[in-house]
């Protein structure tokens, strides 16, 4: 299997947190931190295919996440051919730009903005959509304990999400998420042909790298609290 070959887990640095500095190199689990800190959000990639089998790896690997009531409300659809790519993201780009107009923002940074989104989307070998679906999850009369009942849906795609983005890494490949579908549902559906109960999160961009990424983190200290 291909190994990403613009690797984004060579950086050391010097941190204080624990396990932050060397944090690849030396432990028997350097192998672990490299899975959980190497991966980055990579926008642009190879013109280079993605193999059926290493797709439906990276699917298997996000549907072993956990689920409320193990219900498994995520849907998949992946998307490897250019017309539905070039489909997908004129419209996407037609109702973003429209958006922004309405939002009073200049048009040449419209423009820029769009066309970096569409080079983006039609430049990645593969696309997943994540949707949620209902279907099989509790029903309940009132408001309150059915949106707790669609958060506990979102929160398991997105967990099912975070397991293709550690997999796409694990077997060399790059990786981003993209939120666009939140704000055109519709539009996705439509375009996908996806069934009306599938509620689209997010579009993740796959492919082998083409440039390098790194990002940091604020310390624990920032984030977490003990009691
Ligand atoms: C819910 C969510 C939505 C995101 N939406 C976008 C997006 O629309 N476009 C994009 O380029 N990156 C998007 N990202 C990627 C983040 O920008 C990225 O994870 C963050 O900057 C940290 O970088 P890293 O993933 O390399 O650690 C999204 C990530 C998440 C979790």
């Amino acid at each position: 299997m291909q190994r990403q070959r613009i690797a984004s887990a060579d950086h050391r640095d010097a941190h204080s947190d624990w396990r932050q500095s060397d944090w690849a190199a030396d432990f028997d689990d350097g192998w672990f931190w490299q899975l959980i800190r190497g991966r980055r959000s990579v926008r642009r990639y190879l013109p280079e295919p993605v193999e059926k089998a290493l797709l439906e790896m990276l699917l298997t690997a996000a549907i072993w996440a956990p689920s409320a009531h193990n219900r498994q409300p995520w849907r998949f659809c992946v998307v490897t051919t250019d017309p539905v790519k070039q489909k997908l993201s004129d419209r996407m780009g037609a109702r973003w730009r429209a958006d922004l107009s309405a939002d009073g923002v200049d048009e040449s940074i419209i423009e820029r903005r769009v066309r970096i989104s569409h080079a983006r989307i039609t430049g990645a070998p593969a696309l997943v959509a994540a949707s949620l679906s209902l279907e099989g999850m509790d029903d309940y009369p009132d408001r309150r304990r059915q949106e707790a009942e669609w958060l506990m849906a979102v929160q398991s795609t997105a967990l099912a999400c975070q397991n293709l983005l550690l997999a796409a890494h694990n077997y060399g490949l790059a990786a981003c998420w993209m939120c666009a579908p939140l704000f055109v549902p519709d539009l996705v559906r439509d375009v996908l042909d996806l069934p009306q109960s599938w509620h689209p999160q997010a579009l993740i961009t796959l492919g082998y790298a083409a440039e390098e990424k790194y990002r940091e983190r604020l310390p624990l200290a920032e984030r977490v609290t003990w009691r």
